[in-house]
């Protein structure tokens, strides 16, 4: 008897420890997309190790799956990839707070391709943050566009044409701390059927 007794308490806890996470009223099991999504948050310190270009490439890979208007893909990413350019970019450009990421990744729209640019670049840029935390990194979505004294200082660090406007810079890099997300569910934001 005693031994089932043992047999039970091993197999409960193991179960307890092994079980996945649920949502709220324990009905849908969170699988790992729905849990990249719910983890994520805002990053904006780094420890100093370097990432790798197949990886940030992996990351632009994932920010170029993202829907566009018209299927245009009005986007232009600039990578930088090592902390000697991303220092001198956030030097020049007065965001001085991000000036020890490793790597960090500006990305543009071309307003030439498509009037919904800002749009499809914004659903790019989601598609970045959501990679690099999937990969365990750690980055902040920070505003280029429409804030004009960005802009220019954007435009100016990487002489842009005329037609290309930075959206955002996002710096990427290996979390120093450890963080929670936000819990921003909020029932009262949802309308069901109607109004
Ligand atoms: C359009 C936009 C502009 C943002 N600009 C900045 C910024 O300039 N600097 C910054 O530190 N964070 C910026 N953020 C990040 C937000 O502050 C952050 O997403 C928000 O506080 C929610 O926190 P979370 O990302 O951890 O969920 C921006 C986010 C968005 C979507």
């Amino acid at each position: 008897m005693k031994r089932i007794a043992f047999y039970f308490i091993c197999a409960a806890t193991f179960w307890g420890c092994s079980s996945p996470v649920k949502d709220n009223n324990g009905q849908i099991e969170y699988n790992e997309t729905i849990k990249t999504i719910l983890e994520r948050r805002s990053v904006r310190a780094y420890t100093p190790e370097a990432i790798p270009p197949d990886t940030l490439d992996l990351i632009v890979k994932a920010a170029m799956a993202a829907p566009t208007g018209l299927d245009k893909r009005p986007w232009e990413f600039i990578v930088l990839d090592n902390k000697d350019d991303v220092y001198k970019y956030f030097q020049a450009t007065g965001n001085e707070r991000f000036e020890t990421a490793p790597a960090a990744i500006i990305v543009c729209g071309n307003t030439d391709i498509s009037d919904l640019w800002y749009i499809d670049c914004s659903c790019a840029a989601q598609n970045l943050l959501l990679a690099a935390h999937s990969m365990g990194l750690g980055a902040v979505f920070t505003a280029g566009f429409p804030i004009k004294g960005r802009m220019d200082a954007i435009t100016e660090h990487f002489k842009l044409p005329e037609n290309i406007v930075p959206l955002c810079a996002i710096p990427i890099g290996h979390p120093e701390l450890d963080g929670k997300p936000k819990n921003k569910y909020d029932k009262s934001k949802i309308h069901i059927n109607a109004w």
